[in-house]
């Protein structure tokens, strides 16, 4: 049984991906995150964004041992791309759930290709769960981190089929 299923979101996530958001230490090492995550009413209004555009695709990440939320995965377009985004909370990282569910999008969900993704080119984690699901770097480009406050590199990701 894999370790992880995905299924659509559902109102009761959203004070669950709130809470995810808010860890400190995952903000600084993903980056390019929100200006301020403690922002309740910014984080809403980005998220009723998110569920009424018809163009992203977003699944609740439950982990298949006790049906908690471990998080989400999400693909939506950016300057005409098509790019995949994903966030965990602490206690289910470092368990192989967000490669199982990258894995699960990728074959069931999210079919076309090409796909991007991004990361900050010192957010290991996050360029290993792309490597193991087959994304290969293309860019390294510079931009601004709202958690760090300076600009950093981050690394432009493509999987190609
Ligand atoms: C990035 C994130 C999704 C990874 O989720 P996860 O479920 O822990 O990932 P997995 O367990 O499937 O795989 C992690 C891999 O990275 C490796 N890893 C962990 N920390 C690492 C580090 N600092 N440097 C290099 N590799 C690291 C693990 O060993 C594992 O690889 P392996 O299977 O070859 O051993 C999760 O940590 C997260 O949500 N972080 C906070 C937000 C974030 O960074 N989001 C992504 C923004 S691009």
């Amino acid at each position: 049984m894999d370790i992880s299923r995905l299924r659509e979101m559902i109102d009761d996530d959203l004070p669950i991906f709130f809470e995810q958001q808010l860890d400190e230490g995952a903000n600084r090492i993903a980056a390019f995150t929100r200006r301020d995550p403690g922002d309740r009413a910014a984080f809403d209004a980005h998220w009723r964004r998110i569920r009424g555009d018809g163009r992203i695709i977003l699944r609740a990440v439950i982990v298949a041992d006790d049906d908690r939320v471990a998080g989400h995965v999400l693909k939506y377009e950016r300057g005409g791309d098509a790019e995949i985004s994903y966030w965990l909370g602490r206690a289910f990282r470092n368990r192989g759930i967000a490669t199982a569910a990258l894995r699960q999008f990728l074959a069931g969900v999210v079919t076309s290709r090409p796909l991007l993704a991004r990361a900050a080119a010192d957010n290991g984690a996050s360029l290993r769960v792309l490597e193991k699901c087959g994304f290969v770097p293309v860019a390294r480009q510079r931009g601004f981190s709202n958690a760090r406050g300076e600009e950093i590199d981050e690394f432009v990701l493509k999987l190609q089929s």
